[in-house]
């Protein structure tokens, strides 16, 4: 019997971004459409318990992506949503999935969750070590909660939670919209459409851009093979500073305008690279796409679907 055989899984946040290639790595692996629930917050805001129970019903796997989510802009204009929405979410949706005697629950954390000094390569056990970096800490908090919940439910209920800590993830199907986009998509579509490269900050932090199906690959295998409450880094070891990043933009995207870098903004966390040996040893976990090839894609994506990207963004009918 192959892992996947049989079960039912739960994919919350499964018509989102990283959460549309989880289902697309799982139907990979032979996972068939009717095994797979993605409920939608419009139906079942997960915010509220009996939602939380209801979804969970049944289920044999959980894997646990809905959050609110959003760049240095978007964290700085909603830091109480984004404390209460991820805290509510995962600590319900934990405890529905514990009473519904689901086997598995796999939730997504996030590097936002990192002090806001830890030394580069950030390693799992320098999670606790410090406040993170201030535009992202009720974000980040709220989601170092559920790995405290997870252990907490291991340990006091035999529950099989694991948890996961994703690095910057970006490609295809990425968010673009302005109010709320990351970095990356957010540089591309100001290269397409902006006469002036406008970059938040000085250009010198740097991140671990992981592509987005390298993410949902080391999501599936936590998933199939993670059995300890320690999180686990899902990242690349390729540190990319923003300037860096900003180089290659211009050089795919063909921009010919003026690059501005615009100090009065928050650059975030000053650095950030992934160390990824506890996920190399415990789930065979190994980044396939290098920055470059994935930002290639991910402009391609842009290009190709920039009207409906735009349509969507005009009409307000982008996710958040
Ligand atoms: N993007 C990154 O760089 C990154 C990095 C590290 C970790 N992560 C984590 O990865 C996960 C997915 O992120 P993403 O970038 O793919 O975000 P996303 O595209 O915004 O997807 C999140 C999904 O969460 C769902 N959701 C939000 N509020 C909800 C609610 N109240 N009830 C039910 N569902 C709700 C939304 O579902 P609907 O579409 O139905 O509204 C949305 O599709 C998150 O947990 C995030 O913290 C992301």
């Amino acid at each position: 019997m192959g892992f996947w055989d049989g079960k039912k899984v739960l994919v919350t946040g499964g018509a989102g971004f990283i959460g549309s290639h989880v289902v697309d790595v799982l139907r990979r692996r032979g996972v068939k459409d009717e095994q797979i629930t993605i409920p939608r917050s419009a139906t079942h805001d997960l915010r509220l318990m009996e939602n939380c129970l209801e979804v969970t019903r049944g289920q044999d796997i959980v894997i646990h992506l809905a959050a609110r989510v959003g760049g240095i802009g978007y964290n700085m204009e909603n830091p109480a949503t984004l404390f209460y929405d991820n805290l509510m979410m995962s600590a319900q949706l934990m405890e529905a999935a514990r009473i519904n005697g689901v086997q598995k629950f796999v939730g997504v954390g996030t590097a936002c969750s990192y002090p806001k000094y830890t030394p580069v390569p950030f390693k799992e056990e320098d999670l606790w070590n410090g406040y993170p970096e201030e535009t992202n800490a009720p974000y980040g908090l709220a989601k170092r909660m559920m790995i405290v919940q997870a252990q907490a439910y291991r340990a006091q209920y035999g529950f099989n939670a694991v948890t996961v800590i994703p690095f910057n993830a970006f490609g295809p199907r990425d968010n673009f919209d302005p109010r709320s986009s990351h970095v990356i998509p957010a540089l591309i579509r100001k290269a397409f459409l902006e006469d002036v490269l406008v970059v938040w900050g000085d250009g010198s932090p740097s991140r671990s851009f992981v592509y987005v199906e390298d993410i949902a690959e080391g999501i599936v295998l936590a998933a199939e093979r993670l059995e300890t409450g320690e999180p686990v880094n899902i990242g690349t070891e390729e540190e990319t500073t923003i300037r860096r990043a900003v180089e290659l933009i211009v050089k795919h995207t063909g921009f010919k305008g003026e690059v501005v870098y615009d100090t009065t903004k928050p650059n975030g966390q000053p650095r950030r690279s992934a160390s990824i040996a506890r996920a190399r040893e415990l789930i065979g976990y190994e980044p396939k796409w290098a920055f470059e090839e994935g930002l290639i894609k991910t402009i391609e994506y842009y290009r190709e679907h920039r009207e409906e990207i735009e349509a969507a963004i005009a009409a307000g009918a982008t996710r958040r």
